[in-house]
């Protein structure tokens, strides 16, 4: 999977663009404020979600720009487009080789993964941004997990409105919502299972180097039997209706994820340990990728290499060679991409 174009149209600061990607890597270089991270989350849109910024779809409409947006990008022969139309800005519109798409469709052309600053936290956060990151990965491999989402988190929204509402709630349709949750939960709690487990293989035959190779685990109290899922879900209602939200379920799920040769949990990890613990577990989740799919995901790496020293950023750059993924990056400075050699293709952002 790699992009051979990109053009976007009132994106952000961009009101119109095309690169043409020809190389491996794609290292966006400019000023701070030039629109590289503006790219990058561009492609995370490629894919079902919010894309790396998680903002709302007005906010990424270039202001004085009619209050529309577009993407379009051709893969392998295929003309993936999103965007949003200022009459309903609150819709993302997918458009497939010409044809409206729904968004969960998406995961079946491409896989993105990426890694931005701000998930330098991601260890020391809450558990909803690892639940997140995993269920990434996850989509990535598993197309189907999107729509398992979608239904779960809309099932349950539903649940507890019921629940929270002026009237007692109806039990058939009750129990209706708790077996949609569970069956749909039951699959997202298999396929992070199965991705976890995969890591943790992949991860075992990591080749040793600079970067910390992290064990992974998935917390999930419930398991994955439907029944099982049903009943829990019904013995709560009192207690989730307390709460005013439901209390147990995948929607709660954390990824736990440790310094396999300290021992040390991520979180007290240090900020270059953890860095490299994330960027570990994204090398070994391309290769699965490349695996299963037969093609490597995108990779979108946000200032990732200012953020290491030479030594590590040299042995990443090996790394992601060796991952034939298509990986887009950013730096303020052109020469922090000096040891890619000649697969890097330098593109000067807001220089235009
Ligand atoms: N909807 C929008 N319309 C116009 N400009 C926008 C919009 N949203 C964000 N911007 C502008 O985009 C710029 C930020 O772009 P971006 O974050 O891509 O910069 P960057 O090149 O990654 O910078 P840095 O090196 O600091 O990370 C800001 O100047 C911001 O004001
Ligand atoms: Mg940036």
């Amino acid at each position: 999977m790699a992009l051979s174009r990109l053009t976007l149209t009132n994106f952000r600061n961009h009101a119109a663009l095309t690169l043409q990607p020809e190389t491996q890597f794609v290292a966006l270089h400019g000023a701070n404020g030039a629109g590289k991270t503006n790219i990058l989350e561009a492609v995370s849109l490629l894919v079902p979600g919010r894309g790396l910024r998680r903002a709302a779809l007005p906010d990424m409409a270039r202001n004085g720009g009619g209050g529309g947006f577009s993407i379009s990008a051709e893969l392998d022969g295929t003309t993936i487009g999103t965007g949003i139309e200022a009459e309903h800005p609150e819709r993302r519109k997918v458009r497939i080789n010409g044809s409206n798409a729904a968004i969960n469709h998406l995961a079946e052309w491409l896989a993105v993964i990426w890694l931005t600053p701000s998930m330098d936290r991601l260890f020391i956060d809450g558990a909803a941004a690892r639940r997140r990151f995993l269920d990434r990965l996850v989509l990535a491999l598993e197309p189907s997990h999107a729509r398992h989402s979608s239904r779960y988190e809309k099932a349950v929204q539903q649940r507890n409105k019921l629940l929270t509402g002026n009237v007692a709630p109806d039990a058939l349709w009750l129990d209706a919502l708790e077996a949609q949750m569970a069956e749909s939960g039951s699959a997202i709690t298999e396929a992070r299972n199965r991705m976890v487990h995969e890591l943790t293989a992949g991860l075992e035959l990591a080749p040793a180097g600079p970067f910390a190779i992290p064990a992974v685990q998935l917390t999930e109290k419930e398991g994955v039997a439907v029944e099982a899922l049903a009943h829990a879900w019904r013995r709560g209602r009192i207690r989730d209706a307390a709460a005013g939200r439901t209390l147990i379920g995948p929607h709660r799920a954390d990824l736990i994820v440790t310094h396999m040769a300290s021992g040390q949990p991520a979180e007290r990890c240090s900020t270059g340990e953890q860095k490299a613990l994330l960027l570990s577990l994204i090398l070994a989740h391309a290769a699965l990728v490349t695996a299963q799919r037969q093609a490597p995901p995108i990779l979108l790496l946000d200032e990732v290499a200012a953020h290491l020293d030479p030594t590590r950023r040299g042995a990443l750059f090996e790394r992601l060679v060796q991952t034939g993924a298509q990986v887009w990056m950013t730096g303020t400075e052109p020469e922090l991409f000096n040891g890619i050699g000649p697969t890097a293709q330098l593109i000067a952002v807001g220089s235009d």
